[in-house]
């Protein structure tokens, strides 16, 4: 289960990203928000963080104007690894490496076509699990 959730700045990415979810056959839950009305985005950061450190969902999307906010609140979250991507390597790096458990994304900064190629890359990328990045990822809390 992926967990979701925007602000309205990210509201319109994040329809087109469920859809592409749904073709993909690929169930998530959407934490809101569920309208254009502006809003606060740690609301929703914070609910989809919470979902995914909890183990109800195994992975997040986050998306606001930049990332920012949404990627600096979930990362408060014990056990949150969010990583606020704009391009696919990092998205492949930061699952390989930091086993990034939740994904950022600007809908002001990134396209949908390429947001959509991120995405991909965020969900099919495994974790490397070589013993480096283990090591790094268990140094990172605490
Ligand atoms: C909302 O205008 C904007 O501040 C928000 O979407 C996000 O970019 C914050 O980091």
């Amino acid at each position: 289960m992926i967990a979701i959730g925007s602000d309205h700045g990210g509201y319109a990415l994040k329809q087109e990203i469920m859809a592409h979810l749904d073709k993909r056959g690929l169930a998530y839950r959407d934490y809101g928000t569920y309208s254009e009305a502006s809003c606060d985005y740690p609301v929703y950061a914070k609910a989809v963080a919470k979902a995914v450190a909890g183990g109800e969902c195994e992975r997040g999307i986050l998306i606001c104007g930049t990332g920012i906010g949404v990627s600096i609140t979930a990362n408060k979250q014990p056990g949150i690894r969010c990583a606020l991507c704009g391009d696919c390597f990092s998205a492949q790096a930061t699952r390989e490496h930091n086993d990034a458990n939740v994904l950022a994304l600007g809908a002001r900064v990134v396209g949908p076509g390429l947001a959509l190629m991120i995405v991909d890359t965020f969900l099919d990328t495994p974790f490397s699990n070589d013993q480096r990045h283990v090591r790094r990822i268990s140094q990172i809390e605490g």
